[in-house]
């Protein structure tokens, strides 16, 4: 596979159909008739065919599709009638969320049509007392968050791109953040959906209990199946209390294994209080710093940077407990220096490193980005091995991510697209993981960038029912193609 992009000459990568040689499909092409019958269903303000770049281009600025159309419903019925006129005309369809995706999965690969969800954004109800939020597919996770804490709520997912993605763009694509080792995946949250199949049928999956075993658990289908069998348009969240003391530890280690031995001490000594456990490397973190001149750390200078987090009701109690954590470890020496705060301005401040690691590398060059979960004393051993693998060629490489979950984000920049450093680290890092028995995959999902990787990390005859299963909820395959399997 060839990929470039942008040159400098123009902002914009090329067409991805082109570089990649991708083979249209045999869908339908769009003709005038279509678009006012979708005017005539949807109002012509939600219907547009101009200025498109924002819904063609991933956030990465990698993948290029070359829609004429997008569309906006207002509901779950014309979502449905949308999918009804396209699954009998045979025509290809992306649903996109908030265009956050690291996978090329929410933008078009040729000429798909483009539905976005952006106009689904409501939050219909939180109740304090169940904990129980319904919500559009189409809301932005922070203002999500924002109604759940009105009520002393919080929505048990929170991640870098919370200004911009949609709750049912991170259901879709099972989206991790830095909470998981706290409140688990999505898997365990959501507690129902509602899914427009590509026939136009509407699927109620809604339920409003934890537990609820009447027969098969078909709302997990939908969660992490990146839009290929059906578009999320409303969905149950089950939100935990927002915690009344908050308090996170930035601290500077010495080496990966001193890193390991926090993480230990951090699970036995602030257990029910964990919230967060990510770690970034001196590399991302100069960067980050170097290319954002707001940011402000406290420490600097170390090989390793862990960034703990803890959520708890007692502010006494919980500071009490992380003050003697890093004391601890740094009398065994596995903390050389860090500071704990509790004050909110603080707290944001050391989280805006955190969340600004994968945007310097993404804005400053090209970046070729690995999302793996590997076993946690493997965690890190691969960084190593790349830099050496690829030498000058590349400007940085570098890891960061959510440590207490094994998933490690591998990233490795160059001022360009470079297919010498292209042909050295893929397949290499999927062999790599595969070995390790990993996930090719953590949590950004398959999309267009991954699909040839699958095998990795399922084997064939998974690979072959998820082929039936897709088989059996778009049979046309107009529902994101090019994408997840091949
Ligand atoms: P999009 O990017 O629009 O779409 C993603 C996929 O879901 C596509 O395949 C699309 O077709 C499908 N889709 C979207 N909406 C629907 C729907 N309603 N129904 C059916 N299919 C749909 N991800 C993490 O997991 N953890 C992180 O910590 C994290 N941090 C990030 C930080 C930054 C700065 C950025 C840019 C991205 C980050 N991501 C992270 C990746 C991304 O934000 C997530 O994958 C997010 O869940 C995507 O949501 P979205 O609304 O932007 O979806
Ligand atoms: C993160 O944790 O920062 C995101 O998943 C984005 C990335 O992988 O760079
Ligand atoms: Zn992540």
């Amino acid at each position: 596979m060839v990929r470039t992009l942008a040159s400098s000459a123009s902002p914009l990568p090329d067409f991805t159909q082109i570089t990649d040689k991708v083979q249209r499909g045999n869908y339908a092409q769009l003709n005038d008739k279509d678009v006012v019958h979708f005017e005539q269903l949807l109002g012509k303000n939600h219907v547009l065919t101009e200025d498109l770049d924002a819904y063609n281009i991933c956030f990465q600025k990698r993948i290029r599709g070359n829609s004429k159309l997008v569309l906006k419903p207002g509901s779950t019925d014309e979502v449905a009638a949308i999918l009804r006129h396209c699954n009998e005309r045979r025509l290809a369809v992306v649903p996109q969320g908030g265009n956050t995706g690291l996978v090329g999965g929410s933008v078009p690969i040729c000429d798909e049509i483009v539905l976005s969800l952006q106009r689904l954004n409501k939050v219909l109800s939180v109740d304090e007392v169940t904990g129980i939020a319904i919500v559009e597919a189409g809301c932005i996770l922070e203002n999500f968050d924002q109604r759940a804490r009105d009520v002393g709520l919080t929505v048990p997912l929170d991640l870098g791109a919370k200004a911009s993605c949609h709750i049912g763009g991170n259901v879709s694509t099972n989206a991790g953040g830095v909470r998981v080792v706290r409140y688990g995946n999505l898997h365990g949250s959501v507690l129902g959906v509602e899914a427009v199949l590509a026939s136009g049928q509407v699927l109620d999956l809604m339920s409003n209990f934890k537990k609820d075993n009447t027969g098969y658990h078909m709302k997990h289908l939908f969660i992490g199946s990146e839009g290929t069998l059906g578009v999320v348009t409303k969905l149950s969240m089950l939100c935990p209390h927002a915690s009344k003391s908050v308090n996170v530890a930035f601290i500077g280690l010495n080496s990966f294994d001193d890193v390991l031995k926090t993480f230990v001490s951090a699970k036995r000594n602030l257990g029910e209080i964990l919230s967060s456990c990510e770690l970034i490397d001196h590399l991302a973190f100069d960067n980050a710093l170097d290319h954002y001149k707001f940011l402000k750390s406290p420490i600097t200078g170390y090989p390793f940077y862990m960034l703990i987090e803890t959520s708890g009701s007692n502010a006494t109690h919980d500071e009490e407990k992380i003050n003697q954590f890093i004391s601890d470890g740094m009398e065994r020496g596995e903390i050389i220096d860090g500071t704990v705060t509790g004050d909110p301005g603080k707290v944001q401040e050391i989280w805006k490193i955190r969340e600004m690691v994968p945007l310097a590398l993404i804005e400053k060059s090209f970046c070729f980005k690995y999302d793996i979960s590997l076993p946690l004393r493997d965690f890190y051993g691969i960084v190593d091995v790349l830099r050496e693998r690829c030498g000058p060629l590349a400007t940085i490489v570098c890891g960061y991510g959510h440590l207490g979950d094994s998933n490690l984000h591998l990233n490795v920049s160059c001022e360009h697209f470079n297919e010498d450093i292209y042909k050295r680290v893929e397949p290499f890092v999927y062999e790599y993981t595969s070995q390790l028995k990993g996930s090719i995959s953590a949590e950004h999902g398959i999309g267009f960038l991954k699909k040839n990787y699958l095998h990795y990390s399922k084997n064939p005859i998974a690979i072959d029912w998820m082929r039936d299963m897709k088989k059996m909820f778009d049979p046309n395959a107009i529902l994101n193609p090019y994408k997840m399997l091949n």
